[in-house]
C-alpha cells in the first residue's frame, strides 16, 4: 500500500471527512472506529486499494498494544496519525458519574497517547511522520457543562508539544488542530438561538464546517507542514479571534 495515515473515528463527522480529503490527497488510509458505516462504506468501495477499515474499540486500552502492532503487520509502517475520535459528554461536574469522568479521559487523552507510544516506532524507523492530535477551541475557552471534556482536549495540547520536542529530531512533526463548533453527531443538540449566537460570535458569521477542519489536517500532513511542529492551528471561523 501506498503511504498511509492512520485515522481515529472515522465512521463519521470529522473523522470521515479527514479520510476523504487524505485520500483525494492521493495517500492512503486506515480507518479506525466501533462502527463501520455506511458512508465509510462507500468511501472504501470508491477507492478500495487506498482506503482499509479496521474496527476498533478505542476505549479499550488493553487492547491498542495488539492493534497497532496487527496494523503495521498488515499494512506496513504507518507514515501519519491523526487521533481525532473522542466523546464530547457534557453535564455539570457536581453531577457526572465518575464513570463518565473515567472512560472519557480513557478514549481522549490515554487512547492517542497509546497509539502515538505504538505507532510512533514505525515513524522512528522511518526517520519521517506525523502525529496530529484533534483538540477543541474549548480547551482554552472554557464552557459550561464540558468541564472533562475541556480537560481532556488541553492534556492533548500539553502531549503534543512535549512529544514535538521529544520526536523532532526524526523529522516527525506533531500538532494539534483545534476546531470551533461544526456541526457533527456530537453537537447534534446545539440548535435554535444557541446556534444562532455561535455563528453571530464568529466575524465570519458561520461555523467552521468538517471540511475546513480536515483540510487544515491534511495541509500538516503535507511537506508543506514540515516546518509547523508543537503548535495548536486553529480552525473556528474566527470565533476566538
Ligand atoms: N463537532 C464539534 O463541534 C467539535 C469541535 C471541536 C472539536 N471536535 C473534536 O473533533 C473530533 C471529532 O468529533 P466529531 O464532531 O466528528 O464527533 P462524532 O461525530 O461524535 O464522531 C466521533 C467519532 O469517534 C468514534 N468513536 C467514538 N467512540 C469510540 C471508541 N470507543 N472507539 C473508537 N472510535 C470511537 C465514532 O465512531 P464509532 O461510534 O463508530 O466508534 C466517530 O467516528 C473529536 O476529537 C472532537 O472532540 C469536535
Amino acid at each position: 500500500m501506498s503511504e498511509y495515515v492512520v485515522v481515529t473515528g472515522a465512521s463519521r463527522g470529522l473523522g470521515l471527512a479527514i479520510c476523504r480529503d487524505i485520500l483525494d490527497s492521493g495517500m492512503s488510509v486506515v480507518a479506525l472506529s466501533r462502527t463501520y458505516s455506511t458512508e465509510l462504506q462507500k468511501l472504501v468501495a470508491s477507492k478500495p486499494e487506498l482506503c482499509h477499515f479496521v474496527e476498533a474499540d478505542l476505549a479499550d486500552l488493553e487492547h491498542i498494544p495488539a492493534l497497532c502492532k496487527s496494523i503495521v503487520k498488515t499494512f506496513g509502517r504507518p507514515y501519519g496519525l491523526v487521533n481525532n475520535a473522542a466523546v464530547g459528554h457534557d453535564g455539570v461536574l457536581a453531577t457526572m458519574p465518575n464513570g463518565v469522568i473515567d472512560s472519557l479521559m480513557r478514549l481522549n487523552v490515554q487512547s492517542p497517547m497509546l497509539l502515538s507510544k505504538y505507532l510512533l516506532r514505525s515513524m522512528l524507523l522511518n526517520r519521517k511522520g506525523r502525529v496530529i492530535n484533534i483538540s477543541s477551541i474549548i480547551a482554552k475557552t472554557g464552557f459550561n457543562g464540558l468541564s472533562v471534556y475541556a480537560a481532556s482536549k488541553a492534556a492533548l495540547e500539553g502531549f503534543s508539544k512535549s512529544l514535538a520536542r521529544e520526536v523532532g529530531k526524526a523529522g516527525i512533526t506533531v500538532n494539534c488542530v483545534a476546531p470551533g463548533y461544526m456541526q457533527t453527531d456530537m453537537t447534534g443538540d446545539l440548535q435554535g438561538e444557541k446556534l444562532a449566537s455561535i455563528k453571530r460570535r464568529s466575524p465570519l458569521g458561520k461555523l467552521a464546517s468538517v471540511e475546513d477542519a480536515a483540510a487544515m489536517v491534511s495541509f500538516l500532513l503535507s511537506d508543506k507542514g514540515s516546518a509547523i511542529t508543537g503548535t495548536v492551528m486553529t480552525v473556528d471561523a474566527g470565533s476566538t479571534a
